[in-house]
């Protein structure tokens, strides 16, 4: 194995850094490839000036967009009765699958669509890197205590954010030379629940946004060693619900979201980026403000109003500075009341169920966002008439009342995935919609042209 890596590496000599792959010989702490190089004591001011290049990066040829086809043919030839239909390549192996001929695998981008995915995806690893660090040097161990954390609990926090800089390397290492750098962020966040809840929600798109490419990607290769990091980032997704005291994962499927939504919700996050810093091509959507957002910090989280951090974007991240006394979860002893942090909890009282109205404001398209405030919002969609709801294998849509001046109503839907799974909990993606277009997992994007706003991060449980 190790031989195979070693070819491999000497075929992609062009690339910068060498590939952090598994390797026996290096398990050892101080040995194994080098870590991209990053700031370990960053600042988290604003962009305050003028914009070089503005919009998002785009080919000399732009189509106006994808049709619908129907079903490919030759999708439903296969007999799928159990038993072989093709010649078996070796013994014990059935024949068929991508990427199992006997060719050398060679980690790189494929395609224009595999570059700006997996570059996207570099974006994020190095905000959560950044991200964990700073929650750590911002508050206390007397802030931690107070919201139930410990010292080992820190140390867990310090550990991922670790990880993060694996995960920014390997992809560095599969982009080339022109991979994105490490950016200058802001956060809203000002005490440590609010700090948690960020990192639940900022790690749900991240996951999310990456399993919604996934099984796109022309490179099969890169999809594994991606695969293997995402993994990664879906247990950090749910210790931070653990901190917060949630339910650590009330759904049967993690949802799969496009990329130009998890770039919508990342990128006011980002200040600046350094001098000819690698752009990217997806949509940056008007953001969406859930008036009533239910609080995970509160007893009765539903009752919230009003309650998100303002600077927050469509993360619609929780407020805990008006939480205080017996209306605060984290010091309960009482079953089913309590949110201090825990393997799991139950909540008496749920953050939110179906039936429930739901509030919406968005902005308007055409504001300067992300970083050096250099992409623009945008919107191809016609009037806002319905909310979409993406959760575990759904998409489903609930009318808007309303619409006029940016803002309206809608009713929490009521389906569940499988019987005995309600679809709409955890950690969910909303949009405003011009039309109730029919997807599935695979052809999520396809609704893209149609979103007026959004996404925003809907806490339902
Ligand atoms: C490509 O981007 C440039 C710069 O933002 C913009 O002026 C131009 O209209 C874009 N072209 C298309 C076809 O989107
Ligand atoms: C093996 O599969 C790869 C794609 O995974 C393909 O490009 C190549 O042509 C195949 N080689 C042979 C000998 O069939
Ligand atoms: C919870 O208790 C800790 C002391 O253990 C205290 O510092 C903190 O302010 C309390 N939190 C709330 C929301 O009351
Ligand atoms: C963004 O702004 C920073 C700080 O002003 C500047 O150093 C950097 O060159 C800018 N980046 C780009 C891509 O223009
Ligand atoms: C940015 O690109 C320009 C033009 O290629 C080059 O002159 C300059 O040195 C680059 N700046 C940095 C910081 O790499
Ligand atoms: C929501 O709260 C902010 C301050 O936190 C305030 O400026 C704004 O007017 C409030 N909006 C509504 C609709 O109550
Ligand atoms: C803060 O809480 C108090 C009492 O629960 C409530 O009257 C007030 O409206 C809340 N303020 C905000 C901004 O939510
Ligand atoms: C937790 O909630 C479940 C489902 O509502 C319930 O069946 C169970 O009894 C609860 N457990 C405790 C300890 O409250
Ligand atoms: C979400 O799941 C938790 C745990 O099973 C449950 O207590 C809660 O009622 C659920 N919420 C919704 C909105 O279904
Ligand atoms: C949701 O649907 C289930 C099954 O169709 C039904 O039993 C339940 O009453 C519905 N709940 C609401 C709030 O409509
Ligand atoms: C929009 O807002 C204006 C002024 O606040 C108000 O007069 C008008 O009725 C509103 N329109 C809708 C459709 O809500
Ligand atoms: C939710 O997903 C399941 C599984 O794909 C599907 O059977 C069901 O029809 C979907 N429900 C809605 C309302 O889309």
């Amino acid at each position: 194995m190790a031989w195979n890596y070693m070819l491999m590496l000497s075929v992609l000599c062009w690339l910068p850094f060498t590939l952090a792959l598994p390797n026996r010989i290096s398990a050892r702490a101080t040995g194994g490839p080098p870590i991209r190089s990053h700031s370990t004591s960053a600042i988290h001011t604003s962009f305050t000036g003028t914009p070089t290049v503005v919009g998002a990066l785009n080919a000399t040829s732009v189509g106006s967009g994808i049709s619908s086809l129907g079903v490919a043919p030759g999708a439903t030839t296969y007999p799928s009765d159990g038993k072989l239909h093709q010649p078996q390549p070796a013994p014990f192996v059935p024949g068929g699958g991508l990427g199992t001929n006997g060719t050398t695998p060679v980690y790189n981008a494929k395609s224009d669509f595999d570059y700006e995915s997996l570059s996207l995806a570099l974006y994020q690893e190095w905000i959560e890197l950044d991200l964990f660090h700073d929650g750590l040097a911002r508050f206390s161990e007397a802030d931690f205590a107070a919201a139930g954390l410990t010292a080992e609990d820190r140390y867990l926090i310090q550990f991922m954010a670790e990880q993060e800089l694996g995960h920014a390397t390997m992809l560095s290492n599969i982009l080339g030379a022109e991979a994105p750098a490490q950016c200058t962020y802001n956060y809203p966040y000002t005490t440590v629940p609010e700090f948690l809840d960020f990192c639940q929600k900022l790690t749900r798109f991240g996951e999310a946004g990456v399993y919604g490419f996934l099984p796109h990607l022309n490179s099969r290769e890169a999809a594994i060693l991606l695969t293997q990091s995402i993994t990664t980032e879906a247990r950090q997704q749910m210790v931070f619900r653990q901190f917060e005291g949630l339910f650590p994962m009330p759904v049967w499927f993690e949802v799969g979201v496009p990329q130009s939504w998890a770039w919508t919700l990342l990128a006011p996050h980002i200040s600046y980026c350094p001098e000819n810093q690698t752009r990217l091509a997806w949509q940056n959507f008007p953001a969406l403000k859930i008036l009533n957002q239910p609080n995970p910090a509160r007893v009765n989280g539903e009752r919230a109003n009003n309650e998100t951090l303002t600077a927050s974007g469509g993360m619609n991240v929780l407020k805990s500075s008006n939480v205080t006394g017996s209306a605060a979860c984290v010091n309960s002893t009482t079953v089913g009341e309590s949110c201090h942090p825990g393997v799991t909890r139950n909540r008496t009282a749920p953050l939110s169920f179906p039936g429930r109205r739901v509030s919406l404001q968005w902005e308007s398209p055409g504001q300067p966002v992300g970083p050096n405030n250099s992409y623009i919002t945008a919107t191809t969609a016609g009037t806002p008439k319905y909310v979409l709801w993406a959760s575990q294998l759904n998409v489903t849509y609930s009318p808007l009342m309303g619409g006029g001046n940016n803002s309206g109503m809608t009713i929490q839907p009521n389906i569940s995935t499988y019987q005995g799974d309600p679809a709409v909990n955890g950690t969910v993606f909303i949009a405003i919609t011009d039309d109730n277009v029919f997807v599935t997992p695979f052809n999520i994007s396809m609704v893209n042209p149609h979103i007026v706003a959004g996404p925003a991060l809907y806490q339902a449980g």
